[in-house]
């Protein structure tokens, strides 16, 4: 069967088994190995991309499903050169050790930040609840999404002062 997705803004147009699930359209057909593939189970949440907006675990939607959506990868975060504010807090605060759980982390906490400028850690813990890490005892984790939160809001405020001005 044929399928159509945008990926981080490109549409793609792929012939595909219909069995076939999206971590594995994603690395294997399009050869954005940024989404991790960790388990069977869909315990893990390395695979964590977001369709239309909203963070789901790549390993449990067909990609026949994701055809006429959108979905961005942990390629798709980053500004050309710049880093996404969420991929410098994790870099600021330690968020990794071995980086295997981070692109499915760096998606949800990206999310989170979306919807919740300024996550407590209890929400943030809540929000990562479904992905295992199995390196940082998750303590740096929540960390880089404070970090990253207080970084935003800091940009936010100047940039209103400087419209006020
Ligand atoms: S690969 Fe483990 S939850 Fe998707
Ligand atoms: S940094 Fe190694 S599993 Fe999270």
């Amino acid at each position: 069967m044929q399928v159509t997705m945008t990926v981080n803004g490109t549409e793609y147009t792929r012939e595909i088994e219909g069995r076939m699930l999206l971590v594995h359209f994603l690395r294997d057909v399009l050869g954005l190995t940024g989404t991790h593939w960790g388990c069977d189970t869909s315990n893990c949440g390395v695979c964590v991309v977001w369709l239309d907006g909203e963070p789901v675990k790549s390993c449990t939607v067909l990609a026949a499903m994701a055809g006429g959506h959108e979905v961005r990868t942990v390629e798709g975060l980053a500004n050309g050169a710049e880093l996404d504010p969420i991929q410098e807090g994790f870099r600021q605060c330690h968020g990794l050790q071995c980086g295997f759980c981070t692109p499915g982390m760096l998606m949800t906490c990206r999310a989170l930040l979306d919807k919740n400028p300024d996550p407590t850690e209890g929400e943030i813990r809540e929000a990562i609840s479904g992905q295992i890490c199995r390196c940082t005892g998750y303590s740096s984790i929540v960390r880089s999404v404070r970090w990253t939160a207080v970084h935003e809001a800091e940009a936010r405020n100047a940039k209103e002062e400087v419209a006020q001005a």
